[in-house]
C-alpha cells in the first residue's frame, strides 16, 4: 500500500532511492559521480534536510544550493531527466497531498535552477 510522505524516514527513503537511480542513470550518473566521489553520504544527508524543509516544513536546511550547480555542465535535457526520475520514484512509492507537492516543487525548482544557470527563458521544461 502506498502512503503519503509524512516522516523524516519517508524523506530518507525518497532521497536514497532517487539518488540510487540517478547514480545508475547513463546520462546523470557520470555528472553526479564525477563531482561527488567520496562525498555521496554527506550529499544525501544534506538532501534529507533540504526536502525535510521543503516538504514537511521542518526548518532543517540552511544554504543556497543554486551556485553549486553553476560549474556543472548541465542543460535542459539533464533537468528533464532529473525531473522524470524524481516523478517516477515518487509515483512508485507514495501517494497523497505531500507526494503531489513533491512533484510540483521538483518541477518548479528544476525550472528555477535551469533559469538561474542559463538566464534563458527559452529553457523552460514543460
Ligand atoms: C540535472 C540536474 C542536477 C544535477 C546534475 C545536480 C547535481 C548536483 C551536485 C553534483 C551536487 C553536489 C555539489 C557539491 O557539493 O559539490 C548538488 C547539490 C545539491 N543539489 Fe543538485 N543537481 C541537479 C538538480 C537539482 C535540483 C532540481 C535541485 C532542487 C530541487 C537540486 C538540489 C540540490 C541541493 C539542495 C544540493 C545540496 C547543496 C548543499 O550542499 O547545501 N539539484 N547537485
Amino acid at each position: 500500500m502506498k502512503h503519503d510522505i509524512t516522516t523524516f524516514e519517508d524523506i530518507k527513503f525518497l532521497v536514497d532511492h532517487f539518488y540510487a537511480m540517478v547514480q545508475r542513470d547513463s546520462m546523470l550518473g557520470p555528472i553526479f559521480n564525477s563531482r561527488l566521489i567520496g562525498r555521496w553520504e554527506l550529499h544525501n544527508q544534506k538532501l534529507y534536510r533540504f526536502w525535510n524543509t521543503v516538504l514537511l516544513r521542518n526548518p532543517d536546511y540552511v544554504g543556497n544550493p543554486v551556485p553549486l550547480h553553476f560549474t556543472l555542465k548541465i542543460d535542459k535535457n539533464n533537468f528533464q531527466r532529473w525531473l522524470s526520475i524524481w516523478n517516477e520514484i515518487i509515483d512508485a512509492n507514495f501517494e497523497g497531498i505531500v507526494a503531489q507537492r513533491a512533484k510540483y516543487r521538483g518541477m518548479m525548482m528544476a525550472n528555477a535552477f535551469l533559469y538561474k544557470i542559463n538566464k534563458d527563458l527559452n529553457s523552460h521544461i514543460d
